[in-house]
């Protein structure tokens, strides 16, 4: 028996399947969005980690490696969000994704430009409130998921988010195959995202010695810690990490504001504009300003590992999933693939061989 893959999300976003692929600070560059839309899937740009200047530009090198639609994703407390958000809509992506930042009427000058709302969501009562605001769809994240991540695994938010909005629900947080889409699809969900198994690409331009921490890395290897920026953030064991943990407050004191000088430098932000951000991430996060300061050193340490290829020198935000896989397959094999036994899985429940 045929079982289609063509969820409401397929219209929504323009692709050939229900598969994202997640906006990733470093990591999802143009190359990476080029070849996940390439391959028959959703793409997320990821503007966060970018200076508010660099964004035109990135939109503009994704359209010359792909004709496919794609999307971006940008923080509200992130230097230069205005100029940002312009961008993106004079840009006219197909779709954009953030955390809580962007009200109500930030989402009504996206959907009047035409462009799809997909915030990101790791709890029951965002999800609310983002509908309530008016987005088109969500993603929920579970526990299990990359980067910053809360505690209700993807088992467990996904139907409850289901049970509670009308709007179609993307499922994060653990999938890597075909047999995870057609368990998000079976539950009710309009498709899958994936950050880590899109990272754990040959098409990821994320340097080889930091994607072989990847693939060699098992279950015991990744771990969930407060230490390095005050959120829960999911991280692959190395030395950097190891220091976090045993370091004093002192010491985590110093490389906090070592940290926020370099992203200064990084991203050109006016010191005003850091404090601003660091007020954001408190509202949001409900953060002392001490843990909002150290914020700035996951983008710094991200960018070592994801950029700069030292992955014994920054840090390496990873989904669980890191710990069952250990491959790098190209965007092409791994969405075709999922998408060939998500239909097969889905046939032979409907009855089929
Ligand atoms: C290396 C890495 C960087 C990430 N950076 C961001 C980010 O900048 N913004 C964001 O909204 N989510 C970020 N995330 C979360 C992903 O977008 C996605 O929701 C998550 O990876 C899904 O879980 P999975 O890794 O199990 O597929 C990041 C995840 C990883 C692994």
């Amino acid at each position: 028996m045929a079982v289609s893959l063509h969820t409401p999300l397929v219209d929504m976003l323009g692709c050939r399947f229900p598969i994202v692929q997640t906006a990733m600070g470093w990591v999802a560059r143009p190359e990476l969005v080029a070849a996940s839309c390439n391959a028959g899937a959703f793409g997320f740009l990821a503007a966060a980690s970018l200076r508010a200047e660099e964004v035109g530009p990135a939109i503009d090198r994704v359209r010359e490696l792909t004709d496919r639609p794609f999307g971006v994703n940008f923080h509200m407390f992130q230097p230069g969000a205005t100029q940002i958000v312009d961008t993106i809509i004079a840009a006219k992506v197909r779709a954009v994704s953030f955390g809580r930042g962007p009200d109500k009427a930030m989402i009504k000058r996206f959907r009047d430009a035409g462009i799809v709302c997909m915030p990101t969501v790791g709890a029951l009562k965002h999800a609310r409130k983002m509908v309530e605001i008016g987005v088109d769809a969500v993603t929920i994240q579970g526990g299990e998921g990359g980067g910053h991540t809360g505690s209700v695994p993807t088992t467990l938010l996904l139907p409850q988010v289901l049970d509670a909005v009308k709007v179609p629900v993307v499922a994060a947080g653990g999938f890597f195959d075909g047999r995870g889409l057609a368990a998000a699809l079976a539950y009710g969900a309009a498709g899958v995202a994936m950050g880590t198994r899109f990272l754990m690409t040959r098409d990821c331009p994320v340097p080889e010695p930091t994607k072989q921490r990847y693939v060699g890395a098992g279950l015991d290897d990744i771990v969930l810690t407060t230490r390095l920026d005050g959120l829960q953030h999911r991280l692959i064991r190395n030395e950097v990490l190891a220091d976090f943990e045993s370091a004093g407050p002192f010491k985590l004191l110093v490389s906090a504001v070592a940290n926020a000088l370099r992203m200064k430098r990084l991203t050109g932000a006016k010191f005003g504009e850091l404090v601003a951000a660091a007020r954001g991430m408190q509202r949001e996060g409900g953060l002392s300003f001490g843990q909002a300061l150290m914020a700035a050193n996951s983008p710094v340490l991200i960018e070592r590992s994801m950029i700069q290829g030292r992955p014994a020198e920054g840090v390496m935000s990873t989904g669980l999933v890191a710990g069952i896989l250990g491959d790098l397959p190209s965007c092409e094999e791994l969405v075709s693939r999922m998408a060939e036994d998500a239909a097969r899985q889905l046939g032979r429940l409907c009855g089929g061989t």
